[in-house]
């Protein structure tokens, strides 16, 4: 017997689109889905202004059309214009602006280093109420890779939430236990992001019986224990966590070679993955505040009114391994299981 689920039409609060011929193979995997989209700004070069994000949302809606909603972000820069930031957000262009510790991630060589430098541009975003989206590690070579997210809390965000208390935070696809425990003891206007791989896989996943490069992404999985503490707060109804699939394609050649990119492809698979992992969490009655309802409670939108089924059936979803795009093949993440859920229609 098939069991279905109806929700309002999820959105996803982190997704990379990219530009040229890979945002024209791999935008329709997010929009066949989704309503709307937080679109990273890490280009090459990077989204800095107002302009740029106007101009890359008509490149993304030239592809996707209407139907789909891509919400812009601007890279924070030391050299940020405050004004700027303020005037892309009152004229709708923007939604958020993205902070990336330079080097922490792909393509964020242009990202802060001196976290003074940019308290001009948190302030005006406090006081307009413009969320900062912050890449949650720590760039220091002397701190362990699989520390930098703890450390980030100690050392940039916790600083930057005493100085500007009402700025609207999100921490992006966090990946601990101690991410989990820091934004629950925070008020309301802290909120975190999970991703779907984060949700499914541990560190052993990419290094047990060979380096597997798609599951490699940043923040990178971390331990068990730290996996099942993101699944209690995805899954526990709190609506300061909500889905950021943080969906970030790389063509296949620029994965599987010998320094391979961070980034795992989900936007194909992720509500079916989702449905699983709530379902093998008895709460599958979370999934739709999680997917669709928290998120745009923190964004201060409406939830989108259009809904989506999910449908589980006995013999196994049929999705592709790989998406063709003009910038080469883009593995589809694998979760290692079969799944039952499928969208209808
Ligand atoms: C992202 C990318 O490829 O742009 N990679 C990743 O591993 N998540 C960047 C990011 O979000 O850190
Ligand atoms: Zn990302």
């Amino acid at each position: 017997m098939s069991q279905s689920l109806t929700l309002p039409r999820p959105d996803d609060w982190h997704l990379h689109l990219r530009d040229g011929a890979m945002l024209e193979g791999i935008a329709p995997e997010s929009a066949r889905h989704f309503a709307r989209a937080i679109i990273m700004p890490n280009l090459v070069p990077p989204v800095v202004t107002g302009a740029e994000a106007a101009a890359y949302r008509d490149r993304i809606l030239a592809v996707t059309g209407t139907g789909f909603t891509p919400l812009m972000t601007l890279y924070l820069t030391e050299a940020t214009d405050p004004a700027d930031v303020v005037a892309a957000h009152r004229d709708g262009i923007i939604t958020a602006v993205k902070l990336y510790p330079a080097g922490a991630t792909t393509n964020s060589a242009s990202g802060v280093v001196d976290f003074d430098k940019v308290r001009d541009v948190l302030e005006a975003m406090a006081e307009h109420g413009i969320p900062l989206l912050c890449h949650g590690e720590v760039t220091d070579p002397a701190i362990d890779i699989f520390d930098r997210e703890a450390v980030f809390i100690d050392r940039v965000l916790e600083p930057i939430r005493r100085k500007t208390p009402y700025l609207r935070i999100v921490m992006e696809h966090i990946t601990t236990s101690d991410a989990v425990a820091y934004v629950q003891s925070q008020p309301e206007n802290l909120g975190a992001t999970i991703t779907t791989h984060h949700l499914v896989i541990n560190r052993n996943h990419i290094l047990v019986g060979g380096i597997r490069p798609h599951y490699y992404c940043l923040p990178v999985a971390k331990r068990e224990r730290h996996r099942q503490a993101l699944v209690q707060a995805a899954t526990s109804g709190d609506a300061r966590f909500f889905l950021g699939t943080d969906s970030a394609p790389h063509a296949d050649a620029a994965k599987e070679t010998a320094c391979g990119c961070a980034g795992c492809f989900t936007a194909t698979n992720t509500l079916s993955i989702l449905a699983h992992v709530f379902e093998q969490a008895g709460a599958l009655d979370k999934l739709e505040g999680f997917a669709a309802r928290n998120g745009p409670g923190f964004y201060r939108l409406p939830v989108n009114e259009d809904r989506i089924t999910l449908v589980r059936s006995d013999s196994p979803v049929v999705y592709p391994d790989k998406i063709e795009t003009g910038a080469g093949p883009v593995t589809v993440f694998d979760p290692g299981f079969p799944l039952y859920w499928r969208v209808a229609g």
